[in-house]
């Protein structure tokens, strides 16, 4: 036996956990912002005929290498993948690859090929609202968990899903939603990337005009002249902007089919009033675009991730997935940056009139006087909510002091209930705004407090 003393376990200190960086908790001071935007999101969709689709958080990592592309920022840099052994029943079988889904329109098209919807004949609008995952460098209007509301109208081609009309649909609907929402300074930017073989020949093109340039260009910008010249044109490299505005143009190398096909989106925009700012360098960064590619970007609140949402056509998706031929548009708004916009637009509205945004209060406090009345108090308030009263219930242990402090914080009126109330039937009431209070019988007390 050693004879040395032996040394209390030192408690290791606790450190306090935190939401991962990149995450962020949702309290329910904001939640009412994000019910209303989502509300108000399912009501305009459901009057252009759209219903919900859920599909699954996590999906094989193949389909967002083979729909969203292995070159692109989120497949090359920003995927939360990993290998699940639970399918692999030997050693010797492959794991499956699995990735938190970093958009939501891959999944859309691969649940549209597995149920066959296409099957129907019909046009699907389908719209979602939903997390997604991208490993970002976190910052505000950035996370690595966030939100988007999109839509994807998808079907055969004998549906009318390529149609401009369609496109000129969908680009209309977001400014009505985002009018309703009361979003003030959106702008529409516009672009058609061109099919498939407009964008194999804009891409030589670009590769050829910047081989000469190209070594004056930042890092990133060289890597991509090589491996993929069309990402060059979002790049936001000062330096490179001068070089970037002197490439070709791919609005010169659209097939007419495209041309026209672009034509008709423009012309449908123009005849419902829907403004639109033509944007040659938007291109997008996910490789199933093909045709209309857009943005709405806003001017308040946002700073420099000033994309509220995104979007386009992606003809050749459902294709690329194994699927038949089904053309198909679509969006996702970001929600995070929705609400920042929303919640800038109301602070510099406060501050502009010098008022204070208000929550919405209880409609009444009840007080209960010693804890005796306690069951008659919940009572009450049962009763009340099932008016569609807002209540809250405070303690029989209160001192009367604590609860009429406590009730003026939080609602509009407070009921005191003892033991003559509760055999009464006839309440105290207090309104707040006009420090009335006056005795209610039950009978007139709902409409009391309505008002
Ligand atoms: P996206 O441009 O990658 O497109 O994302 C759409 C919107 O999601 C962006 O405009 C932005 O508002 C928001 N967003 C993206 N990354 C983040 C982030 N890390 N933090 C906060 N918000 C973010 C797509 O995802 C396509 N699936 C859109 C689409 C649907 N195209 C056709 N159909």
């Amino acid at each position: 036996m050693s004879d040395t003393p032996k040394q209390a376990p030192k408690t290791p200190a606790r450190s306090t956990l935190k939401a991962v960086r990149g995450t962020r908790d949702l309290l329910p001071d904001q939640t009412p912002l994000w019910n209303h935007v989502e509300s108000t999101a399912r009501a305009v969709f459901a009057r252009y005929g759209f219903g919900e689709i859920r599909t699954p958080i996590f999906e094989a990592t193949d389909l967002f290498a083979r729909g969203v592309g292995e070159e692109t920022d989120i497949v090359s840099k920003e995927m939360f993948t990993w290998e699940d052994r639970a399918r692999a029943r030997a050693a010797s079988e492959k794991a499956q690859s699995l990735t938190l889904r970093p958009e939501s329109t891959a999944g859309t098209v691969r649940a549209y090929i597995e149920h066959k919807l296409g099957e129907t004949g019909q046009l699907q609008k389908l719209y979602y609202i939903g997390p997604q995952f991208r490993r970002e460098r976190p910052q505000r209007g950035r996370y690595r968990q966030f939100w988007q509301i999109g839509a994807e109208v998808i079907g055969p081609q004998s549906s009318g899903s390529e149609s401009p009309l369609r496109d000129a649909e969908i680009l209309e609907m977001l400014a009505t939603l985002l009018d309703e929402l009361g979003i003030r300074d959106w702008r529409l930017e516009l672009n058609s990337v061109g099919s498939s073989e407009d964008r194999i020949r804009y891409n030589a093109a670009l590769r050829e005009a910047l081989q000469p340039v190209k070594h004056l260009m930042c890092e990133d910008n060289q890597r991509r002249a090589e491996t993929n010249p069309l990402r060059v044109l979002d790049s936001k490299d000062e330096a490179d902007q001068e070089i970037i505005n002197n490439l070709p143009k791919i609005a010169d190398y659209l097939s007419d089919d495209s041309r026209t096909h672009f034509e008709a989106v423009k012309d449908a925009l123009d005849a419902c009033g829907v403004p639109y700012h033509l944007n040659p360098r938007l291109v997008r960064g996910l490789d199933y675009y093909t045709r209309t590619t857009f943005e709405f970007t806003v001017t308040t609140g946002l700073g420099t991730q000033n994309a509220l949402l995104g979007g386009g056509r992606y003809d050749g998706l459902s294709e690329m997935l194994g699927g038949p031929r089904a053309p198909g548009i679509g969006f996702a708004i970001g929600e995070d940056r929705l609400i920042l916009t929303l919640q800038a637009q109301a602070e510099a509205d406060a501050a502009a009139s010098g008022t204070t945004p208000t929550t919405t209060k209880f409609d009444a406090y009840i007080a209960p006087i010693g804890t005796a009345q306690n069951p008659a108090a919940l009572a009450l308030a049962r009763e009340l909510r099932a008016a569609g009263l807002k209540i809250e219930v405070g303690d029989g242990t209160f001192k009367l002091r604590k609860s009429f402090d406590t009730a003026d914080t939080l609602a509009r009126h407070i009921i005191l209930l003892g033991e003559d109330e509760a055999a009464t039937k006839t309440y105290t009431v207090k309104t707040f705004a006009t420090g009335e209070q006056t005795k209610v019988p039950r009978i007139e007390l709902t409409e009391k407090l309505r008002n």
